[in-house]
């Protein structure tokens, strides 16, 4: 056999097996260690109109637990890939980035703050006290996870630490540095991921100290510059702080029995990015393009904004209730819908007018069915200069048939999990 058909032999089977991970470094320690990234999807490294999360491990040197978790969670998803449903399900679905170790440098010898001494939950720019502002002088850790998620739009994500048992959600700090429940936009959203966190774990909920296992930041206590409420405010990205353990080093023997508590919590956390919420993508209605606006919902006061590139937008939210979501992008109308949120994920999808179109607004004074929109207004525009009354008796009849349609296909959507939508 020659080295030809090696090479054409590893090639099939790469596009049989598929790659589900890549790993590449987002910058360098103190000391210039990489700080490693796993990446698992069934398209690691492409870009795809799917949500992202990352685990982050290791913040703190001497909690060294996390760390070894997420080796053991990637290990576990990649293992499992073709034979548990819920692996599949997250390597199909979403693009997850797991970084076991963002201080190296401090568990190298066993101490807290990284090589400079600094906590890098305390280095991130903040809310309320800018204590961080100063470029220059934040950590090459820091900065690392800051260019990350300005390269990667990340829709959840969780920091893994130890010495407690909790899950722990935004906001961090309060305004006048006393400590009470103080809660963010979300807080009902967090409240719920956090339960998600804790209710799948072997025994956290049952925590004395923390009612049902989950606590707000700041009625615990409160911290400054640190990582979790930074990525809410400035990285579109619902971070949790999990405190995985009361024992920050235990013995290296217990980490088999830590892992299978975590287990399922941690595929959980991530599967719901899939499971729940309101996701879907912006186009305009004039060439069908791809637009990256934002999406709000009515009495929540935070924007997610639609990806870049696919315009791809996911939209967390606590199940069981309804919800008035508005698309908007500039130069174009906003739409609102009305989504009822069950126990699954909705999908709604949304075609914005542009502002200046006039052929449009015609039409839909004329055709008041709320349908088929978009076939309608080419139909409309292109032929507008010969318009019969035949022209509208065929609209109305087409009309008539996308209405049928549309049922149709709700009645459809409705016997599969996930609901569907077009807006
Ligand atoms: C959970 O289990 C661990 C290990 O058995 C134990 O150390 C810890 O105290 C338990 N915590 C709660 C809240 O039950
Ligand atoms: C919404 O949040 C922004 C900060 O993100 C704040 O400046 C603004 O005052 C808030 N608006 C309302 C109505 O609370
Ligand atoms: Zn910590």
């Amino acid at each position: 056999m020659n080295f030809f058909m090696v090479l054409l032999i590893l090639f099939f089977i790469s596009l049989f097996e598929g790659f589900l991970e890549r790993a590449f470094s987002i910058g360098k320690s103190v000391t210039g260690f990489p700080l490693w990234v796993i990446e698992i999807s069934d398209r690691p490294g492409e870009i795809e109109a799917e949500p992202a999360f990352k685990y982050i491990g290791n913040v703190h040197g001497d909690e060294p637990v996390g760390r070894e978790l997420l080796l053991r969670l990637a290990n576990w998803i990649c293992d499992n890939y073709g034979k548990d449903p819920l692996a599949k399900m997250i390597v199909n679905n979403v693009h997850l980035h797991i970084l076991p170790s963002l201080n190296p440098d401090g568990f190298s010898v066993r101490k807290r703050n990284n090589a400079n001494n600094v906590d890098l939950n305390r280095d991130f720019p903040d809310q309320f006290f800018p204590l961080n502002e100063d470029l220059s002088l934040r950590q090459p850790e820091t900065t690392a996870v800051m260019t990350w998620l300005r390269d990667i739009r990340f829709t959840a994500s969780a920091t893994l630490h130890g010495g407690a048992l909790v899950a722990n959600f935004p906001w961090d700090g309060t305004e006048d540095k006393r400590k009470y429940y103080y809660g963010c936009p979300d807080d009902e959203t967090f409240r719920f991921l956090a339960r998600i966190y804790s209710k799948s774990h072997r025994n956290m909920s049952l925590s004395k100290e923390f009612e049902e296992g989950i606590t707000n930041g700041a009625s615990w206590y409160p911290i400054y510059g640190g990582m979790q409420d930074w990525n809410y405010i400035h990285g579109g990205c619902f971070e949790l702080t999990l405190e995985i353990s009361d024992n920050k080093w235990p013995p290296a023997s217990e980490l088999p029995t830590i892992w299978e508590y975590n287990r399922m919590s941690m595929l959980n956390l991530v599967a719901s990015l899939v499971k729940t919420g309101v996701h879907g993508r912006i186009f305009s209605l004039d060439k069908g393009k791809p637009l990256p606006g934002i999406v709000v919902v009515k009495g929540i006061n935070y924007t997610v904004k639609a990806h870049q590139a696919y315009a791809d937008y996911h939209r967390l939210l606590t199940p069981g209730q309804k919800y008035e979501v508005t698309a908007s992008s500039p130069g174009y109308k906003p739409k609102t819908t009305s989504v009822w949120l069950g126990e699954n994920a909705v999908t709604a999808d949304f075609i914005l007018i542009p502002e200046a179109s006039s052929g449009g607004k015609l039409l839909r004074s004329n055709c008041d069915c709320n349908c088929g929109q978009p076939l309608l207004t080419h139909f409309f525009t292109d032929t507008y200069n010969g318009i019969t009354f035949t022209l509208v008796v065929v609209v109305a009849f087409l009309c008539f048939l996308l209405q049928r349609r549309v049922r149709f296909n709700l009645w459809k959507q409705r016997q599969s999990s996930r609901r569907s939508i077009t807006i």
